[in-house]
């Protein structure tokens, strides 16, 4: 464990004071606490402070203290303890707390270390050139069953490979957070088991009458369609070629939107597309006729360019649920052995 101390005077602000909108939050905030216990309210109000001032500053942990009426040795107790609050100025765009104990320890905390030396700054607290990254080495998260992992504010990030992180640095540094979804970076939910149920994998035989899908025209159908013969996710449906989309559907992207993916010409090998999952024939033609013919060209999507294509196919929100971008970069990076890597499983 770290020694945590206040930053340095010469970095102190002299003062500190919440702006309109977190002010108005704090008030209201205090008043959920039973008259005489306003000082539960401390680490909402600091961890908005540090929020608003990219760290907590004396000023900050000073001017709280005085708002619950709190001795500021109480106040400066709760923020030298929590490893969450930065109690120095940290990268404006990521502060990487890596997990150093145990379990990720043994799972490979000291190679994410060594990124973070070589990526931000050969020394902790210390931000890199831009003032844009930083990194800590802290006590568990409580990810274990993931580990190795690091957080990035609020954000926790699991299951890291040193390559994975690095691509996480260069995503924050690059000021493109969204691209990288948090939690698990192999394939499973939460902490459940890698690749897969092992258990209860038998689906129910007698669902609940409460919780079968009501038969009514008034419940849209969803594009993925269950079949029920094999269980499996059948490829959705696109939208009309025509334009004649169902009158529940949303209007479809037009072809000039600036949202639309750059295409390329047809390349003499284009990637199968079809490897990823939810893309079929028919989804991979599309996706020819828009100039889209690896999987590079999918991994660099943006949050705006996978709307439109969603939109585009009818997908309503298929292409992030399915995880079309993180499948592509997978395939892009290093072919199937990576996508088993990752998902641990081989491509549909
Ligand atoms: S040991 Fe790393 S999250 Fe618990």
């Amino acid at each position: 464990m770290s020694v945590r101390r206040l930053a340095d005077e010469s970095v102190q602000p002299p003062s500190f004071a919440f702006n309109k909108e977190n002010a108005v939050w704090a008030k209201a905030t205090i008043k959920k606490y039973p008259k005489g216990r306003e000082q539960s309210a401390i680490i909402p109000l600091m961890m908005r402070a540090q929020e608003q001032e990219g760290w907590v500053t004396r000023a900050a942990i000073e001017t709280i203290a005085d708002m619950l009426g709190m001795p500021y040795i109480r106040a400066l107790e709760v923020a030298t303890f929590y490893t969450q609050f930065q109690l120095k100025p940290v990268g404006v765009r990521a502060h990487v707390q890596v997990c150093g104990t145990t379990p990720c320890m043994l799972r490979g905390a000291e190679d994410l270390i060594a990124v973070c030396k070589s990526k931000i700054h050969p020394e902790p607290h210390h931000p890199n050139a831009d003032g844009t990254l930083s990194w800590e080495e802290v006590e568990c998260l409580g990810a274990c069953v993931n580990a190795p992992m690091v957080a990035i504010f609020k954000d926790t990030y699991e299951d890291l490979t040193p390559r994975q992180l690095e691509y996480i640095i260069e995503r924050f540094e690059a000021g493109r957070p969204g691209d990288v979804t948090p939690g698990p970076q192999i394939d499973r939910v939460y902490s459940a088991p890698f690749g897969g149920l092992t258990s209860l994998t038998e689906p129910d035989p007698k669902p609940k009458a409460s919780r079968a899908r009501p038969k009514t025209d008034a419940i849209e159908t969803s594009p993925a369609v269950e079949s029920p013969a094999d269980g499996k996710i059948a490829e959705p449906a696109p939208a009309a070629e025509d334009g004649a989309a169902s009158s529940k559907a949303e209007a479809k992207p037009t072809l000039d939107d600036p949202n639309r993916p750059k295409g390329i010409d047809r390349p003499e090998t284009p990637d199968d597309l079809k490897l990823i999952s939810g893309v079929g024939p028919k989804i991979e033609g599309i996706l020819h006729d828009l100039g889209i013919y690896t999987y590079a060209q999918i991994a660099d999507w943006q949050e705006g360019e996978r709307s439109w294509v969603d939109g585009y196919l009818n997908f309503r929100g298929r292409i992030d649920r399915d995880e079309w971008v993180r499948q592509a970069r997978a395939l892009a990076d290093g072919g199937e052995a990576e996508y088993i890597r990752v998902f641990g499983k081989k491509p549909r």
